[in-house]
């Protein structure tokens, strides 16, 4: 959501910031721009709509600037409707900004400024913090910049660049991230490292209420005090072929390939002597024993993943699991204690909703336990523990690879709890990791037998609404099944707990209405199945997803589905491939933006 870059050194940066933005575009946007120094001007070019077609087509016909120093944007509307005039970057001719975040006082500012004669062009926040460092302008940007931020809340990462400081970006951040990269000779900032991986690998991450000045040749940090601070350079392990296609139709498909491997790297140095391990984040046995309660917290798929840990956790450790969505934690006074542990879950570590929950569960006092893809992000560092899925990037909005790691991270997490509150001994827990090793090679026959979901994703296209049902841990994962349709493919769908269709609604069942039924887990099998058959003689078309060893003649299952046999409690995770393949070949049979599906971000960072 929203992305932020910046360049100044001595090539043409031009294409620079717009490749920068290009890999930003994974965030999700509706806009683009970029501001550069032309001739000691600012010069700004943006347009609505995908950079492609938008911003590098006025480019086109604007014709080239050469600018040495510059900063982009890509923009997802919140304050204002995405068009050009609320594209950033925004300001006048003395100063200009990018901004990620929310202005909460935004009004309050414009009032003061309104006052003070100014008028507003666009209907963004963002505007009020151009206006007001251009009211507070003094010739000295850093004052300037401290002044400013004093009177704004909310949240804020921003680019600044002044026209009478043209070799210099200036860049600060409240909540939304921001790094700065460090190249030989020039010098970045961005929202996330993929923007500038194939420039440098090395860059500081800029903390809350830190203020930087760029030029080519480096960077200084000041607090808001106007103190220099030192910071340590951070190294990227992995290298621009991570973020890209590498000869796949879409980032999706390449991130669904490659769960085996993120697999194995998640899960392979968790595990010491054939115990899950935890030391490394410092959750001893002796604090899993402690908890009275574990709280999992997330956002979308994030969210998924706890499900499955609270089904998996309590059922091997009989310790209460409370899941709850992020945005709705904060809200619910929730009955957390400081004999609690919170586990909170996220890809991008940025989640705003997700951040909100966790700085709740902090100032409470429970233990917070992180459990995060993105090195050195916000929700990483502000933890008492974190422990990080090693999935490598994750570009496609619609999480898969994402998901699977997190998901594995709760068995692991709830194999320790059990033992260590010895629900379960050592050689069961040996047990359960030595299968749970087994998973990835079941994840790779899933990945290799794509034909069947072409099949059921040839029939799903034509269908306005669909059900996913499932019981326990079926259905727990169907919940994840129907959010991959619904966002990529853009078809209506719900996912319900089998049993309690009959309360209401089965009654949306009608002739040839697709509903795909998950059945994995053997105690259950028996009840589903009589709930497909209820759903068949009420018309649906049935795609069922079972194991391959399951008995499930007799109900008239239209497309069966059949997976790898793994023990019941580990079936979500060699499953969910098949319907985030379903969900994909369906997206692409109907031409959907797989990657970039319309009104999401990626990294949704404003509640
Ligand atoms: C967005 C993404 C989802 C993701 C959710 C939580 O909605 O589109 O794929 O699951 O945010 O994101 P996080 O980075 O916190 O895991």
């Amino acid at each position: 959501m929203c992305g932020i870059v910046g360049y100044v050194g001595e090539k043409q940066c031009t294409d620079i910031l717009v490749g920068a933005l290009q890999k930003l575009e994974y965030r999700g946007y509706d806009s683009a721009g970029i501001a550069v120094f032309s001739n000691d001007r600012i010069k700004t070019i943006k347009a609505k709509g995908k950079i492609a077609e938008g911003l590098i087509e006025r480019l086109k016909s604007e014709g080239p600037y050469a600018a040495t120093t510059g900063i982009g944007h890509t923009r997802w509307a919140t304050h204002g409707e995405p068009s050009d005039i609320n594209s950033h970057p925004i300001g006048n001719g003395r100063v200009c900004i990018v901004h990620n975040g929310i202005i909460e006082n935004y009004r309050k500012v414009k009032e003061f400024l309104t006052d003070k004669g100014y008028g507003f062009e666009s209907e963004t926040d963002t505007e009020t913090v151009a206006k007001l460092l251009d009211y507070n302008y003094s010739g000295n940007p850093l004052d300037t910049i401290i002044k400013t931020i004093a009177d704004i809340e909310g949240a804020y990462a921003l680019g600044i660049i002044f026209r009478e400081h043209k070799e210099h970006i200036y860049a600060v951040r409240k909540e939304s991230p921001l790094i700065v990269g460090k190249g030989e000779g020039e010098m970045f900032i961005a929202s996330d490292v993929t923007a500038i991986i194939e420039h440098t690998k090395e860059y500081y991450l800029l903390e809350q209420g830190e203020i930087a000045d760029i030029t080519k040749d480096g960077v200084k940090f000041y607090d808001v005090h106007k103190n220099p601070i030192e910071k340590e350079i951070q190294v990227a392990d992995w290298d621009v072929s991570a973020a890209e296609k590498g000869g796949y139709a879409h980032f999706m498909l390449k991130e669904i390939t490659e769960q085996p491997t993120a697999l194995k790297n998640t899960i392979h140095p968790r595990i010491k002597d054939g115990m899950p391990d935890f030391t490394e984040c410092c959750l001893t046995d002796d604090k899993l024993r402690k908890y009275h309660h574990i709280y999992i917290v997330g956002c979308g798929s994030a969210m998924h993943a706890g499900i499955v840990g609270k089904y998996v956790i309590e059922s091997l450790a009989r310790t209460p699991v409370i899941v709850d969505i992020a945005s709705e934690f904060k809200y619910r006074s929730p009955l957390l204690t400081p004999d609690d542990l919170v586990v909170i879950i996220s890809q991008s570590g940025e989640t705003a909703d997700t951040k909100a929950a966790l700085k709740l569960a902090n100032d409470i006092g429970a233990d917070t336990l992180a459990i995060v893809n993105v090195v050195g992000s916000s929700i990483a560092r502000e933890a008492k523990m974190v422990m990080y899925t090693l999935a490598g990037p994750e570009i496609s909005v619609c999480s898969t690879k994402a998901y699977m790691v997190q998901a594995a991270f709760m068995y692991l997490l709830a194999f320790r709890v059990a033992y260590a509150r010895s629900r379960i001994d050592e050689a069961t827990c040996k047990q359960l990791v030595a299968e749970m090793l087994e998973i990835p090679a079941k994840v790779q026959s899933c990945v290799d037998n794509q034909e069947q979901y072409q099949k059921v994703a040839s029939r799903l296209i034509s269908a306005d609404s669909l059900l996913y049902i499932g019981r326990g841990l079926d259905y727990a994962l169907s919940m994840e099944g129907s959010l991959k349709l619904k966002e990529i493919s853009y078809i209506h769908s719900e996912s319900y707990a089998a049993g309690e269709l009959k309360h209401g609604t089965i009654s949306l069942i009608d002739e040839g209405m697709p509903v795909i039924a998950v059945a994995t887990q053997g105690n259950l099998l028996d009840k589903t199945l009589s709930n497909v058959k209820e759903v068949k003689s009420r018309g649906a078309t049935v795609v069922l997803v079972c194991k391959e060893d399951m008995d499930i003649s007799g109900c008239g299952v239209d497309y069966p589905v059949y997976l790898p046999v793994a023990r019941d409690l580990l079936m979500p995770l060699v499953a969910v491939v098949p319907l985030q393949l379903i969900a994909y070949y369906t997206a692409v049979l109907k031409n959907c933006d797989v990657d970039h599906p319309r009104n999401l971000a990626k990294s949704v960072t404003v509640e």
